[in-house]
């Protein structure tokens, strides 16, 4: 069996969410969070987009935000520097990509490794990029879903943590699909950051364990 290359700390993290849109996901871990069924808080809800309506929801519910214009850095690279030290400020132990509408430079990749993880709306490494839905239902797929992975430098890559699944219909359209796959991603992304906090995850070369409560 591959080597252990990476365990998730047993310990009150401190999260930061990044996303550039509704942020349903978001709501979906903050309630869990609320609940008790992640051992962390959310330290900070980040967005490249000033006017994200996930970024309006969490200053409504009192967490701290943080806009960063991305006309006002010369590059891509610059960009993620300042972001890497905003989340070094804050003690952030883990980002959550939720929407976030952005592709992630290899140095912000490189400086949190295992820190980062993001929900996919299709079971990869089937259909990375975007409008995955439509293309599920355009390949004749019978079924398709979401993945949460740890993220690594390629789009949509990085060992996978959990996966659901959901029928694809005959009939469907591109937005009963997605409301259908966002049922599962609801349920997924919480359970997968819950399970990050708990110590339960364990990385082998590209798989991820979930080990036994407590062991
Ligand atoms: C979700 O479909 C997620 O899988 C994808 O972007 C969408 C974000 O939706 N990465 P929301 O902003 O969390 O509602």
């Amino acid at each position: 069996m591959d080597e252990v290359v990476f365990r998730s700390p047993r310990k009150k993290g401190r999260v930061a969410v990044f996303l550039s849109g509704r942020g349903s996901n978001f709501a979906a871990i903050r309630e869990a969070v609320e609940r008790g069924e992640i051992d962390a808080g959310i330290a900070l809800v980040f967005s490249n987009k000033a006017d994200a309506p996930g970024l309006l929801k969490a200053r409504e519910w009192g967490l701290e935000t943080l806009f960063l214009d991305p006309k006002a850095f010369a590059s891509r690279e610059d960009y993620d520097r300042a972001l890497i030290g905003e989340l070094d400020r804050r003690g952030i132990d883990l980002v959550c990509l939720a929407g976030y509408m952005r592709v992630l430079t290899p140095g912000l990749c490189d400086a949190l490794k295992y820190r980062i993880v993001n929900i996919h709306p299709a079971l990869l490494p089937a259909f990375p990029g975007l409008h995955v839905q439509q293309k599920a239902i355009d390949w004749g797929v019978r079924f398709s879903g979401c993945t949460v992975h740890f993220v690594a430098a390629e789009v949509d890559m990085g060992p996978i943590i959990l996966q659901a699944c959901v029928p694809v219909l005959q009939d469907d359209t591109e937005e009963a699909l997605a409301a259908r796959i966002l049922v599962e991603e609801h349920r997924i992304y919480p359970r997968s950051v819950g399970l990050y906090f708990a110590g339960r995850l364990e990385v082998r070369g590209r798989r991820v364990f979930i080990l036994e409560p407590g062991a």
